[in-house]
């Protein structure tokens, strides 16, 4: 499948081929610049993306977990989610995100 990814300094990236299981794996295994320290537990913050508008409403709602995470990271908007909380399925090939302030690594 395929994602099209925003980098931190706005450039966008396409990644092709890609068979990770959530979209956090997808953009880590492609070596983009996302922190995502605890792995995927939804307990770290540092996998925080920007879901483009025509595909929020594909993408299952969060769950309080998530929710509750979201809550403590930098900018929070509408379109905010836990990038290893999203399962990649066929029917988001082509998601696009932008990756989050906060998410970078230092
Ligand atoms: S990797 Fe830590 S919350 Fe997603």
């Amino acid at each position: 499948m395929k994602l099209l990814i925003y980098d931190h300094d706005g450039q966008l990236v396409e990644l092709e081929d890609v068979s990770a299981k959530t979209l956090m794996l997808g953009i880590r295994d492609a070596g983009l610049n996302l922190t995502a320290q605890c792995g995927g537990c939804a307990s770290c913050g540092t996998c925080h993306v920007y879901v483009d508008n025509a595909w929020q409403a594909k993408l299952k709602p969060p769950s309080e977990l998530e929710d509750a995470m979201l809550d403590v990271v930098e900018e929070r908007r509408e379109s905010s989610r836990l990038s290893c909380q999203i399962e990649l399925t066929k029917d988001l090939d082509g998601l696009t995100v932008t990756l989050a302030p906060g998410s970078a690594f230092e």
